[in-house]
């Protein structure tokens, strides 16, 4: 057992405390210490903290920008909006996105859109949920003047297109489907002529199903990266919450963006809600929607050469028949929990920049059967935890061991198992034309 985090936090706070009696004037350590109150919730001694530092060093920008933040926690946006505002933040997107929040809280919708345009074009990176769905749907229904729907390409989407930043060596085993992608849409995008040569049509995607964190959305991103092509990542679940009865429209807006950003691929994840039946939409309106999505796919309003569509689920039995048509998701891929030998590659790519001693990974690999990628991050996440509280006890840093992630894999169970209890059934009395036999391969269940 752990012990409560509130103590704990508690404890290291007066730990340091201690430590800043005997040096009042370590600068970093005090800096530590509000950002450990300013977790705690303990908005006016971290402000207290950050102005001691700030009249020992009155230019110290880390100071400021907690300052600023810790005044956005604790309400006072016009303190912060004074701090952010300062000459020397003119160019940094952490300072002009507290600015934008600190506007957005206070109510001043125009000057939090025009901030936050300014961070997004300073650093693409920066988009933050917060403003993103706050901005949007104030735009789509009480302020339409501000953010005219016209505008969707400069402004609703920015934050789905990213440059990928992985490509297929970041992805650990995953050989078969790496090689179905390769041939089914990497190919005939590189090389239309020979496609065209042998009679075959391009187009149409690959849908990835399989139990959740097991690398669907990091192998659709490693894919645009693969072929150095923009990632456009589009939640159905975002596309259907934002603008309610807008769905449509929206859809088609996200294929017209994507055509303009070729070449790309076009992810669509949690695509079985499509298909689901929502409380919040009527049942007529989620038809429309399909037969929409469809006829984009088709290419009916436009072209989708250079456009590689790919599609994730978890629930690949909820998706409409319609779907696999051919020339749409005509290939259906079942992405496993990685094998051993994948479970290797995956802790060494999650463990490259940690500190840690030399360590076992075929052994880690062994022991953690049916953990999914998503699963080890947690894993290696709780051993550093333990490794940090350690370091706050002593005061000296370790490296993590493999007997540290060995420990930890004890503290989380794998989460694959559940996902296979139910798609078993799927797979056993739903299985039209074979479509899931992966799934009883997997299982070594014969039919
Ligand atoms: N084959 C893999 N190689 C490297 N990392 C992986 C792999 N599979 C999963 N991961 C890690 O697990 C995380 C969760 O995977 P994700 O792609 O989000 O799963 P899914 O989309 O299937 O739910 C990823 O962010 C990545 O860090
Ligand atoms: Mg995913």
């Amino acid at each position: 057992m752990r012990t409560n985090p509130y103590n704990m936090a508690n404890e290291a706070i007066n730990k340091i405390r201690e430590a800043l009696k005997f040096s009042p004037d370590n600068i970093p350590l005090k800096l530590h210490l509000g950002e450990m109150l300013l977790d705690e919730k303990e908005y006016q001694e971290a402000i207290n903290e950050f102005n001691e530092v700030l009249t020992k060093d009155p230019a110290n920008e880390e100071a400021k920008l907690l300052l600023a933040e810790a005044f956005l926690l604790q309400g006072n946006y016009s303190a912060t909006i004074v701090i952010a505002e300062e000459e020397q933040f003119k160019n940094n997107p952490d300072a002009l996105l507290l600015l934008a929040k600190a506007h957005l809280r206070d109510k001043s919708l125009s000057e939090a859109i025009e901030v936050y345009k300014r961070v997004l074009k300073l650093d693409p990176h920066y988009a933050d949920a917060e403003l993103d769905s706050q901005l949007r749907s104030q735009g789509t229904y009480n302020d339409s003047d501000q953010f005219d729907e016209d505008e969707f390409d400069e402004d609703a989407t920015f934050r789905i297109v990213e440059n990928p930043g992985i490509d297929f060596n970041d992805v650990g085993g995953m050989e078969k489907v790496k090689r179905e992608i390769d041939l089914k849409i990497i190919q005939p995008l590189k090389n239309p002529e020979i496609y065209k040569a042998y009679g075959k049509k391009i187009g149409g995607g690959i849908l990835l199903y399989g139990p959740p964190g097991c690398g669907k959305t990091h192998l659709a991103r490693a894919t645009a990266g693969q072929i150095k092509a923009k990632f456009i990542n589009i939640g159905i679940n975002d596309v259907l919450d934002m603008w309610i009865g807008n769905s449509e429209k929206n859809l088609h807006e996200v294929f017209e963006y994507a055509r303009k950003n070729k070449p790309c691929v076009l992810f669509f994840d949690e695509i079985d809600a499509l298909g689901a039946s929502r409380s919040d939409m009527k049942q007529s309106s989620g038809r429309h929607l399909i037969n929409q999505f469809l006829s984009e796919l088709d290419g009916v309003d436009g072209d989708n050469d250079g456009i590689l569509v790919l599609g994730a689920t978890n629930a690949p039995w909820h998706l409409d028949s319609a779907f696999r048509r051919p020339g749409r998701f005509d290939r259906i891929i079942f992405v496993a929990p990685p094998d051993d030998e994948s479970r290797e590659t995956i802790l060494q790519l999650q463990m490259k920049d940690k500190p840690k001693t030399d360590i076992d990974y075929t052994l880690l690999a062994k022991k953690t059967p049916d953990y999914s990628g998503a699963d080890l991050n947690a894993v290696i996440d709780i051993a550093i935890e333990s490794k940090l509280e350690e370091a706050i006890k002593t005061g000296v840093p370790q490296p993590l061991t493999t007997k540290d992630i060995l420990g930890a894999v004890k503290l989380h169970r794998p989460s694959t198992r559940d996902w296979f209890n139910s798609a078993k059934n799927y797979a056993l009395y739903a299985n039209d034309s074979g479509l899931y036999d992966d799934i009883l391969t997997y299982l070594n269940i014969k039919k």
